[in-house]
């Protein structure tokens, strides 16, 4: 039996704006063990991002508690929970948030800049990450020069870099053309292959059933 590397128990988030409350998330309890590959599908406004927030250690819950890789998150403080983070989740997001003037290869080596590898090997690493997504020949690129579709499998090295535990993915292909949505998914299932547990948020029914399990949120609820 695989562990459980995120576990959600009794999750409510409530946002507070001034005096008006809304519940973007009512109890959701959620299991995601290592080697799945997860999507969680759902309307605009149904909580999506939320969750993820939560489960990337980027904002934390009203009330319940988020166990991830065996740690309990919810009385860490910012620092603990930001080196968490970098060690064990990489990002992707539907605007892939590369910097610009900036090549792919040094764009994939920066978090290992903050996780303070040394010049040589972060070449190396992020050299080995941009081939793993079919990237080999574009090093020198910059995001200008790339399509969506490249510049997302650079995000997609970039998040895998650091060798997380999981992917967590916003949308990955809410900017891209259907064919260039097909070469990501190609992407997530051949790391998925490798081992990679998988968390992809999309509120496409095409791009979910890439995915071995689908769980559905409506109104901050999961309903399936
Ligand atoms: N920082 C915030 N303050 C207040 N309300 C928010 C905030 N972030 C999200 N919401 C509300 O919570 C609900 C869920 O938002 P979100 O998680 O972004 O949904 P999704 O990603 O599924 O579109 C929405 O109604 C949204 O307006
Ligand atoms: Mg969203």
């Amino acid at each position: 039996m695989s562990k459980v590397v995120v576990k959600l128990s009794k999750i409510n988030k409530i946002y507070q704006t001034g005096e008006v409350s809304f519940q973007a998330l009512k109890d959701i309890n959620l299991e995601v063990k290592k080697g799945e590959f997860v999507a969680i599908i759902g309307a605009s406004g149904s909580g999506k991002s939320t969750l993820m927030n939560l489960i990337g250690l980027l904002d934390h819950p009203t009330s319940g508690s988020y166990t991830l890789d065996g740690e309990d998150s919810s009385h860490l403080k910012e620092g603990k929970l930001a080196g968490i983070r970098n060690k064990k989740i990489g990002f992707v997001f539907q605007s892939f948030n590369l910097l610009s003037r900036t090549s792919a290869i040094d764009n994939v080596a920066l978090p290992l800049i903050y996780a303070k590898v040394a010049s040589s090997e972060r070449m190396e690493r992020a050299k080995q990450a941009l081939l793993q997504v079919g990237l080999s020949e574009k090093l020198n690129s910059h995001p200008n020069q790339l399509s969506g579709g490249q510049q997302q499998r650079v995000a997609i090295a970039r998040a895998l870099v650091t060798n997380p535990e999981i992917i967590l993915a916003d949308e990955p292909t809410g900017n891209l053309d259907s064919k260039s949505g097909v070469e990501i998914m190609k992407i997530f299932h051949k790391l998925n292959a490798e081992g990679k547990t998988i968390i992809m948020i999309t509120h496409e029914d095409d791009i979910a059933r890439n995915a071995r399990r689908i769980i559905r949120l409506k109104d901050g609820e999961i309903i399936k």
